[in-house]
């Protein structure tokens, strides 16, 4: 993941015009368009995944005096991150546990899956780089190997409530760091794959949500307005704007909801929380035709606030505490606040002589003995709890 704000100039216009109308995609399936316009998260159940489960209850172990408000973690849901051809293979047993819970409940079971393995992902960072690259067919193996493989599975499980977040971090690259070879190479092959994505994914079953970064990110005027151009890009490319439910923010970042943080770390950015962020977007979105649209929140790790001085830092940051609960309409605008990054998996490792090591990730403010991004990361998960805020 790559969530910092890079200073680039924009080389080329994106400029699009209206969206509305089917591009190039296939028509949009009524029974999706429909769903579209609800918010997915109201009067579900989240599933709950086993395997995080595990590593909470292995902290809890760890940390006998602590593990009464540890294990309550256990009780609150998890973006379920699909970032190989390889992990796709958990899909059907995420899947099928979650229509399991549903059965026990007999009430609709919703899981967040990420879907995130785009040729040349991550391309302004090094932490998440993914397995996929262009000049070696990635755009032939995103769709058939990733992309369709996904979209038969939630196909099969059409009794559940999907809720899919795409690419994170993709589309917030082509806005500030086009100047990076690897993200100007994949420029047309993201516009273009995320738009693909939608059509495969757009079922009457799942609501599709694009990443848009996050205030610390895009939250200047022109790199809001230059955002909303690509969003425009890909819906048309995608087959119109009922394609989509809405827009993922601070996937993976710590940005604080209410206070004024970012007003100290950076004053000419307007967006000085993430709350900000969401509502200019919105108001942005809505004077470009783009309304009535649902935003996810990332708060995992945003809890607590003035944890850094950059705003640029995005790595396993010192001192991040648990955030707002995972929950439907908590604000105007916003459709869930939700975990989407799983609290206490690393966003890259600390140690230099590594694969994908990125230098964000041995900063000043970000924690040592981090392991690989994905990894779970013991020590991390036990300071997220001591800092949750609200507290546990
Ligand atoms: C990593 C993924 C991981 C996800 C959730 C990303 O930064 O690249 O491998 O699944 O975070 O922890």
């Amino acid at each position: 993941m790559i969530q910092q704000r890079v200073l680039a100039i924009l080389s080329v216009s994106l400029a699009f015009a209206a969206c509305a109308g089917t591009g190039t995609g296939a028509p949009v399936d009524p029974a999706h368009a429909e769903a579209s316009h609800r918010n997915p998260f109201l009067d579900v159940n989240f599933f709950i995944n086993p395997e995080y489960v595990e590593n909470v209850e292995a902290t809890a172990k760890a940390f006998p005096s602590e593990a009464e408000a540890i294990r309550k973690v256990k009780q609150y849901p998890t973006g379920l991150w699909l970032d190989s051809i390889a992990h796709v293979a958990n899909l059907p047993l995420w899947l099928g546990e979650a229509r399991k819970q549903q059965q026990a409940s007999g009430k609709p079971t919703l899981s967040l899956i990420v879907v995130y393995d785009l040729p040349n992902r991550d391309c302004a960072a090094n932490s998440s780089a993914g397995e996929l690259k262009i000049e070696e067919n990635g755009v032939a193996r995103y769709q058939t190997e990733f992309i369709d493989v996904i979209a038969a599975h939630f196909k099969s499980f059409s009794d559940l409530p999907i809720v899919a977040i795409l690419e994170p971090d993709s589309l917030g690259n082509l806005v500030t760091n086009l100047n990076m070879p690897k993200c100007s190479d994949a420029r047309d092959v993201y516009v273009n794959q995320t738009a693909y994505a939608i059509r495969k994914l757009a079922l009457p079953n799942v609501s599709i949500y694009l990443d848009a970064a996050h205030a610390g990110w895009l939250g200047w005027d022109h790199h809001r307005e230059n955002l909303i151009k690509v969003y425009k890009k890909v819906l048309r490319a995608a087959g119109g704007l009922d394609m989509i439910r809405g827009f993922a923010t601070n996937v993976s970042n710590y940005t604080h909801l209410y206070n004024r943080d970012g007003a100290a770390m950076e004053s000419s950015d307007p967006c000085y929380n993430e709350l900000v962020y969401v509502k200019k977007l919105a108001v942005g979105l809505a004077d470009h035709g783009v309304r009535n649209k649902g935003f996810i929140v990332d708060t995992g790790r945003n809890g607590k606030g003035q944890i850094r001085k950059v705003w640029g830092h995005w790595c396993n940051i010192k001192g991040a505490g648990l955030g707002e609960r995972p929950r439907a309409a908590p604000e105007p605008f916003i459709d869930a606040f939700f975990w989407v990054k799983p609290p206490g998996e690393s966003d890259g490792i600390s140690d230099p002589t590594q694969p994908r090591f990125d230098a964000e990730c041995a900063s000043n403010e970000s924690a040592k003995g981090a392991p690989q991004a994905g990894v779970w990361f013991q020590s991390y998960f036990h300071d997220l709890v001591r800092n949750a805020v609200p507290p546990l």
